[in-house]
């Protein structure tokens, strides 16, 4: 199986419009401004999630591989619950899924990669596909068996999220097998707007309380904020995926590919503020302490 970047569809039966997924014509301002928003969203996307991947690899793996599982629960009350075994194990699978998510979802867009090693592009999309099924399935388990701390609203919100993930990758995969490969590169960019919605809840919570005291943030997350939060980590990141897929094609005049381009400059302005308060106040000090418990 061979990955084009400009292949057209070929043989599509999906009811999305295909003029949408279609590559736009090189050159002109709005094309490169919008290329070039989202090359630099992307990069710093990475940076930002691969601070993340690192906090979950140094806290949660750290804590785990020095027998003090129990130390994941300073995150979130709930996570780590050994009468629960089942809901324990998926929501560490999840964990290790997520963090490989982070680090390969920016790999698998970079052009370059796809065109000149195409093997790496494949073996990689497989590990991504199936790091995807499993953080949504780990994460859907852990709601089944132990709920989240949030009640029901979060409970909605988390497994729309996880249903959403398994079938952006699963259609992602089935589009690549067939070879209709603008379509398969149109559900991959929905599949990572998703993943980084992961390190953005996060994150956006952070800048809430940074900005606000927490207005809005109850116990047990059962406040308002908590509520929209349920589901704001992911939707406006896949109604900005769904803007630069519909920029980007055929379909997407001047005016709207500067108009995608200005939202994904601000979009990357925003992850940069964030992870920097976010890594001094929260990971970084957390990532180093788990680790000296794997070191004990
Ligand atoms: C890139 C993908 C993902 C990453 C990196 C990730 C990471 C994490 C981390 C680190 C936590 C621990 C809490 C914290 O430190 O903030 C967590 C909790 C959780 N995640 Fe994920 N996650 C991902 C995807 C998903 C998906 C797709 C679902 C949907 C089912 C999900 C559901 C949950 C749930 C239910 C919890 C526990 C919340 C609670 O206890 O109330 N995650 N995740």
């Amino acid at each position: 199986m061979r990955i084009a970047k400009h292949a057209a569809p070929t043989g599509s039966t999906s009811s999305l419009d295909p003029r949408l997924h279609a590559p736009p014509s090189a050159g002109g301002l709005p094309d490169k401004a919008l290329r070039w928003s989202a090359r630099v969203l992307v990069g710093v996307s990475w940076i930002s999630g691969a601070i993340f991947a690192l906090y979950i690899i140094g806290f949660f793996g750290g804590a785990a591989l020095g027998g003090a599982g129990e130390r994941w629960n300073e995150s979130l009350p709930g996570l780590y619950d050994m009468a629960a075994p089942l809901a324990t194990l998926a929501i560490g699978a999840h964990f290790a899924a997520g963090g490989v998510l982070l680090l390969l979802g920016p790999v698998q867009l970079i052009t370059r990669v796809r065109q000149t090693v195409p093997g790496l592009h494949r073996g990689l999309g497989r590990t991504y596909v199936l790091s995807a099924g499993l953080a949504g399935l780990g994460g859907l388990v852990f709601i089944a068996g132990s709920g989240t701390i949030g009640g029901w609203v979060m409970d909605v919100g988390f497994g729309l999220y996880g249903v959403l993930m398994v079938l952006c990758a699963a259609m992602a995969y089935r589009h690549a097998r067939a070879r209709r490969y603008v379509l398969h590169r149109a559900w991959a960019i929905r599949l990572f707007a998703l993943t980084i919605g992961s390190w953005l809840y996060r994150m956006e919570y952070g800048t809430w309380f940074m900005l606000t005291g927490g207005l809005g943030v109850g116990a047990g997350f059962s406040g308002v904020f908590d509520a929209v939060m349920a589901f704001f980590f992911y939707v406006p990141n896949l109604v900005l995926a769904e803007l630069f897929i519909r920029a980007r094609g055929q379909a997407g005049g001047a005016a709207l590919r500067l108009g995608t381009a200005g939202l994904l400059a601000i979009a990357s302005a925003l992850v940069i503020l964030v992870t920097w308060n976010f890594s001094a106040a929260n990971w970084g000090p957390r990532m180093f302490s788990g680790m000296l418990e794997a070191l004990r």
